[in-house]
């Protein structure tokens, strides 16, 4: 069985050039003109790309007493339906939990995928146990380690079990990822802010002002420095946090930011609405910011001190966000977009002339698979890569609806939104699963990527370390102080 994607346009990371792509047992085995296949895709007026990436969603994830509503089944059609052939979720072992127990747990949940999947681990405890664990997780193929600085009494890590993380990391030729927010600071503020009667969910986006957020991304790499680890900055919502990030960059150090869809697209005027469940259906942490910091992320992604977006999609209904009326600290944290994140880049940042097609490619999928380690089996349109590809077809547009979307939840954040930019087809390895809008995703399709340790930054960081280690200077005897 073969397939060939005829008439289109491809486009990479670095180049646009017009040829057909030939899919075979699922990886890309041809590129090149008058290509035939058994089966043949019309891509006349349309963009071949490589199928988007999400790093950072949480499906089905157990969290501030629920769990997500989407699964890996719902949540990887929803991306499916948007273009987005992968995605990496986070496990997130319970306090004291073994790491590898929960890997299991996240086995079983991910059973289900329609499309390609990966995961982070969290660290969301410090101990021997995990110490020795995150050798055998890095040999399953996990090379990335969450730390959350939020979420104190649940599953924030401090200074001295980030920095032991870290070094860890750096040992295994793993890499850290941080969600940069002063935990301690949030805890306060969210006290006194209910202290004063201030319990709408507009007072979430009070408790974490961008200083939260910078001064946390600024210790972050700070002990990445001093660890000697690249480091991944998620969720980067603001000018604060991206000044660190660009700052450490001009350094040479290797750290990343990835802005989220909802940031680049919304801001904090949706938290002064005055339907309570409108507001609270957006609350999320990051909040989402004024233009100003819009501005600063997407001049991030057009320089390149900012490299990836994201979704960071953890939806919760309508009712689960209801357990905080009365209480903003007990609103689910988190928000949708899995669907929507390539119709609203290409929408917001391509068609508005913000960036280019090559762009778009590289931060929405190919960036990710080089820091990941996962190029070019993803994130590439060439021979041997997988056939995870987007036929985009720039012309057809929609208006992001809740009553049409894959996504389980009775809302979207992004509802009422014209975009223009969509998929003609997804092809998952090779299947072709969504055609214009008809989505004929599969259970079960998806499989595990395995990420392997040591990639190229790493290595280099490594090296480095070593020749400038602390190392002790040997004296003679005769150079000693005498009587010694
Ligand atoms: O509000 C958010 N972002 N929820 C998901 C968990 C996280 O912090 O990424
Ligand atoms: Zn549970
Ligand atoms: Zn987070
Ligand atoms: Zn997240």
């Amino acid at each position: 069985m073969s397939t060939v994607i005829k008439g289109g346009t491809v486009v990479t990371a670095d180049l646009s050039y017009e040829a057909d792509v030939l899919v075979e047992g699922g990886k890309i085995t041809e590129i090149g003109q008058n290509l035939s296949g058994n089966e043949t895709l019309d891509a006349t007026g349309c963009y071949i790309m490589p199928g988007g990436i999400d790093p950072h969603v949480h499906l089905e994830m157990p969290f501030m007493g629920t769990h997500s509503a989407d699964n890996f089944e719902s949540g990887t059609r929803a991306g499916l339906a948007g273009g987005t052939t992968m995605v990496v979720d986070f496990c997130l072992p319970a306090p004291g939990q073994s790491l590898m127990e929960a890997l299991a747990i996240w086995q079983q949940k991910s059973g289900a995928a329609c499309a390609d999947y990966s995961y982070h681990m969290a660290v969301t405890w410090w101990g021997e146990q995990v110490f020795n664990e995150m050798e055998e997780v890095v040999g399953r193929g996990i090379n990335t380690f969450k730390h959350f600085m939020a979420y104190k009494g649940a599953l924030m890590v401090d200074d001295d079990e980030m920095f032991a993380s870290f070094q860890r990391c750096s040992a295994l030729g793993a890499m850290p990822l941080v969600h940069a927010e002063n935990g301690d600071v949030v805890a306060t503020l969210q006290q006194r802010l209910l202290a004063e009667g201030n319990n709408g969910p507009e007072a979430h986006s009070y408790s974490r002002p961008p200083e939260v957020e910078g001064e946390a991304a600024n210790r972050a790499i700070m002990i990445a420095d001093m660890a000697g680890v690249p480091l991944y900055i998620v969720h980067t919502s603001c000018e604060q946090a991206h000044e660190a990030i660009r700052r450490a960059r001009q350094k040479g150090m290797r750290v990343f930011g990835e802005p989220l869809i909802q940031h680049l697209t919304l801001d904090d005027s949706e938290y002064a609405h005055p339907d309570w469940d409108h507001s609270a259906q957006r609350v999320m942490s990051p909040p989402f910011r004024n233009k100003q910091h819009q501005d600063s992320l997407w001049a991030g992604l057009q320089s390149g001190s900012l490299q990836v977006v994201a979704t960071d999609h953890c939806a919760f209904t309508a009712e689960q966000k209801r357990f905080g009326i009365g209480d903003f600290t007990k609103i689910p944290n988190g928000t949708g977009g899995l669907e929507d994140r390539m119709p609203m880049l290409w929408t917001h940042g391509v068609r508005t002339g913000r960036l280019t097609m090559n762009e778009f490619v590289a931060v929405t999928s190919t960036n990710i698979a080089k820091i990941l380690n996962m190029y070019p089996k993803k994130g590439a349109v060439m021979v041997g890569a997988d056939a995870d590809l987007v036929v985009w077809d720039p012309n057809r547009s929609k208006t992001i609806t809740a009553k049409s979307q894959q996504s389980v939840i009775e809302y979207n954040v992004f509802e009422g939104k014209e975009v223009t930019g969509l998929p003609r087809f997804t092809l998952t390895r090779g299947k072709v699963s969504v055609e214009e809008s008809t989505v004929k995703a599969e259970p079960g399709h998806g499989e595990f990527v395995a990420r392997d340790s040591y990639p190229a930054v790493n290595k280099a960081l490594s090296k480095w370390k070593e020749i400038t280690a602390p190392r002790k200077v040997e004296r003679k005897a005769e150079n000693m102080p005498a009587g010694v």
